[in-house]
């Protein structure tokens, strides 16, 4: 590898903790905000501002990397090559405006499509969670260790309020099998639940700034995330995510055949 993964194991720790920081710090402040592509889908200054800090940052330290961020201050993606950093700079942005907890911020990176390293900040909760295949997790700073496949039956599944609503993959019939659903609106805070076992799996409909992180951390500890049709997420469009643990997908891909 031409890269050092502990280095940026190393310097998301550092920039996801400035960033925590400066948004708990102006929790106060009037936030100016905007709807994207209709009334749920929002976002504020701060969304922007924390984007361009992780833009400068990894401008300055990793100058061959490109970007991938969901405001649009890094690089239009088309292909995998390379280093690529996927930025999300709050993820849960309406939890963020509505109930100014339940939110993340979360950097995944990639080489050449395959999984480096990925962190994930709780940032109300400061819960910070960091890591990959090669270099194992911390949970603030306290290794995890690979999670045993267990029966959907003990688990409880993350979902999107729109794909329960709506039964979209027959996920209204996986949840009956399960211990129960649970929305939480933040992929960040579903993933961060899943690598620490308090969820079987979750299931979204997610761009590749929502789960390349998740899917980073969740590939050192024996999490699988894979699309409809049992596909790896192609990193580069929005598309249905499921990721847990074997079992939920064994469950999943039955109900849709
Ligand atoms: C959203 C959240 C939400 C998920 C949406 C995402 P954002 O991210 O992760 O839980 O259901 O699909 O777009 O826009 O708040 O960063
Ligand atoms: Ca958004
Ligand atoms: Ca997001
Ligand atoms: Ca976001």
């Amino acid at each position: 590898m031409r890269f050092d993964s502990f280095k940026i194991q190393h310097d998301l720790v550092v920039w996801l903790t400035v960033a925590g920081d400066k948004i708990r710090q102006n929790m106060a402040d009037q936030l100016h905000v905007k709807t994207k592509s209709g009334r749920n889908d929002l976002v504020t200054n701060r969304d922007k501002e924390i984007e361009q800090f992780y833009v400068e940052q990894i401008r300055t330290n990793y100058p061959e990397a490109k970007i991938c961020g969901e405001e649009g201050f890094g690089d239009d993606i088309t292909d995998l090559s390379g280093l690529i950093f996927f930025v999300d700079p709050i993820d849960g942005t309406m939890n963020f405006v509505k109930q100014k907890q339940n939110f993340a911020t979360m950097v995944g990176v990639y080489q050449d499509g395959q999984p480096v390293i990925g962190a994930i900040l709780d940032v109300m909760g400061q819960q910070l969670i960091v890591g990959g295949p090669e270099n194992g997790v911390l949970f603030n700073g306290r290794p995890l260790i690979p999670l045993a496949d267990r029966p959907i039956a003990d688990g409880l599944i993350g979902v999107n309020s729109g794909m329960f609503a709506h039964n979209i993959n027959h996920v209204q019939q996986l949840i009956e099998t399960s211990s129960g659903a649970r929305v939480t609106g933040s992929a960040g805070i579903e993933f961060i639940q899943l690598v620490t076992g308090q969820q079987i799996g979750y299931i979204s409909n997610l761009s590749p700034w929502d789960y390349a992180a998740g899917q980073a951390i969740g590939a050192a500890l024996g999490i699988e995330t894979h699309t409809v049709s049992g596909e790896p997420p192609s990193l580069l469009k929005r598309e249905v995510i499921i990721a847990g643990l074997p079992e939920i997908w064994r469950n999943f891909y039955q109900l849709q055949n």
